[in-house]
């Protein structure tokens, strides 16, 4: 069997299908390295002085989020990897509240890059997937990338997109606008090689993903999808349904791209000032990108989540994205709201 490497399959994407340019290559590249750096500090989990990798690193985010000792790592790991390669104008990040600016002693090169560095921080420290999650997108011409503007393009703009997942094994799935592909980490040879191509989701499915513990705060289109699918089959759908919620939304998104499913995080009335909970840039636009070139959907329930037109760096939007026939279910209550 021919054995693809992820350097490979960008050398194919750049010279034989013209998807991309050896920019956006080297770009992947090194943020393909960097989550290998992640994976391998994971890896290590307590090991080391102070208790290695796990636990709090005694500050919080722009977001009043207490940062994770690996949230800290995982970001330096990011800006470290991807300062100096010359492809980049400007870097944002979940952890960080204003982007961050190339060194001058570096080139500056045409793309911006968007990164959740650590996807799922409760779950580190009771040994659960956690993941990182990434965007491309253009610097527009004459925009300043040291400044929020130049990122605040709409879904629809990203160039690529991809996240790490870092469970049993170590996985890059990925998007340059040519269907999805996923690689395994070879932890022996060290590179990210090509497990799955063209990867679709399922249009039908049985399986939903929201954190049940907020149903008294969702809106009423929420409630009435969610009383149905567990009303089974005596209820309107006809049907059983199952459910999970990893807490990582990379996890969670992986099992609906490998069989289906959806996932929602919508609007609440505890998070509706902030505007939702999980953020447009670094975690809805990528994969809501990542879902749509998979065959299925991203919407907030009342716009596609592509569509947008960012207002904030950090802004927070719903989230309910996956199979593409449940997502149009949620999308008509909404329509109907
Ligand atoms: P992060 O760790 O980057 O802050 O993201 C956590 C997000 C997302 O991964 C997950 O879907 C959601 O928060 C979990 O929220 P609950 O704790 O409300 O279940
Ligand atoms: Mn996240
Ligand atoms: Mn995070």
């Amino acid at each position: 069997m021919r054995r693809i490497t992820l350097s490979r399959y960008l050398i194919e994407e750049q010279r034989e299908k013209g998807k991309i340019n050896a920019d956006l290559r080297l770009l992947i590249e090194v943020v393909a390295r960097a989550c290998k750096s992640i994976a391998i500090a994971i890896g290590k989990g307590g090991l080391g002085e102070g208790g290695g990798i796990l636990g709090e690193a005694g500050s919080d985010n722009v977001q009043g989020e207490a940062q994770k000792k690996l949230d800290v790592l995982s970001n330096e790991i990011f800006l470290e990897a991807n300062e100096w390669g010359g492809h980049l104008a400007g870097m944002a990040s979940e952890e960080m509240e204003l982007p961050h600016a190339i060194p001058n002693r570096y080139p500056q090169g045409e793309y911006l890059l968007l990164f959740d560095p650590l996807d799922g921080s409760s779950n580190i420290d009771i040994n659960v997937s956690v993941g990182t999650i990434f965007s491309v997108l253009r610097c527009p011409e004459g925009a300043d990338p040291t400044l929020q503007d130049a990122f605040l393009q709409p879904g629809t703009a990203q160039v690529a997109a991809g996240y790490a997942v870092y469970g049993p094994t170590t996985l890059l799935v990925l998007t340059v606008g040519d269907g999805v592909a996923c690689f395994t980490l070879d932890r022996e040879i060290g590179s990210f090689v090509l497990t799955e191509e063209k990867l679709r989701i399922p249009e039908e499915t049985k399986e939903f993903a929201i954190n049940m513990s907020n149903r008294r705060f969702w809106e009423a289109p929420v409630q009435r999808y969610v009383d149905e699918l567990l009303a089974g089959k005596e209820g309107p759908r006809g049907k059983d349904f199952n459910m999970r919620w990893v807490a990582s939304m990379v996890a969670d998104v992986h099992r609906i791209m490998t069989r289906g499913g959806i996932f929602m995080y919508p609007l609440d009335s505890k998070i509706a000032a902030q505007g939702g909970k999980l953020r447009l840039m670094y975690e809805a636009n990528p994969m809501a990108f990542i879902v749509e070139q998979a065959g299925g959907a991203a919407t907030t329930g009342r716009q596609r989540i592509m569509d947008l037109q960012p207002n904030a760096l950090h802004q927070r939007v719903p989230v309910i994205l996956g199979s593409r026939n449940e997502v149009a279910v949620v999308a008509g209550y909404h329509a109907q709201d």
